[in-house]
């Protein structure tokens, strides 16, 4: 299985990041028509049962899941990202909304978590694993640092299967998004991107393999709105 999203570095995408931060919310909800706060909604729901304690939001961007994450009381949420404007956002998020004293923010790579083992009680990330230099690692390093009996949650694009929605949507996702995105943030790149990224990110029983092979266990997915997102799960033993 390909591991490293082709042509795209680390520093490419951090760039990348960069550039659409300031239009970064807008686009998200726009383009997704409101549905990924309900999608991040669904992935606290899933993680409430647990009652973490300590949460790591891995590739937290402008920090819209650590800030959905607070509604299960968790003593403490770390958000990281390697995109520094990404990051001032939900900086400045977190301090309109109070919530400094629960999240703190740190700029690191996925690939190499500047955390000791079993530090957290939950590990998230929300669209950010297909964007990781290297997926296994990323994934790896979010079940190094999680305590044995803790949960990873990863929410990602997936593409629905079958019928005409499934075509109504992969145009909109290939042709208009792309051209929408671009328009409004001025990076044609980063908006053609995103369906290129999904295009190869594994889905469904491939990601569950790769949690397997990582060392996940009790794994399970959740397809939502027609499969246009998925959400996975593993524990650590
Ligand atoms: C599509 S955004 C998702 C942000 C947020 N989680 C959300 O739900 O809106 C992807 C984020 O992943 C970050 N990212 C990409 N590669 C990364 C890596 N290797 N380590 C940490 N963050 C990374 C980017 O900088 C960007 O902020």
């Amino acid at each position: 299985m390909e591991n490293t999203l082709p042509g795209k570095k680390p520093e490419e995408i951090r760039r990348m990041f960069n550039r659409i931060s300031h239009r970064y919310d807008l686009l998200n909800h726009l383009l997704s028509g409101g549905m990924d706060f309900f999608w991040r909604k669904r992935l606290v729901s899933l993680v409430k049962p647990f009652h973490p304690n300590a949460i790591l939001d891995v590739a937290t961007g402008t920090g819209d899941l650590a800030i959905a994450l607070t509604r299960i009381k968790p003593q403490k949420i770390i958000g990281t990202d390697i995109a520094e404007n990404m990051l001032s956002l939900a900086h400045i998020k977190i301090y309109r909304k109070k919530l400094q004293h629960i999240i703190e923010l740190k700029y690191c790579h996925a690939e190499a978590l500047p955390f000791p083992d079993a530090a957290f009680d939950a590990t998230t990330v929300a669209f950010g694993a297909r964007n990781f230099g290297d997926i296994e690692k990323g994934l790896s390093e979010m079940l190094r640092v999680l305590k044995p009996g803790g949960g990873a949650w990863i929410l990602e694009f997936s593409k629905p299967s079958k019928g005409i929605f499934s075509r109504i949507y992969r145009f909109y996702f290939k042709h208009v998004l792309p051209w929408l995105g671009g328009w409004i943030s001025g990076e044609n790149k980063a908006y053609r991107y995103l369906p290129e990224s999904v295009d190869i990110f594994p889905e469904g029983a491939a990601m569950l393999a790769l949690l397997e092979k990582v060392g996940y266990t009790d794994l399970s997915s959740l397809r939502l709105s027609g499969g246009m997102v998925t959400i996975y799960s593993g524990q650590k033993k």
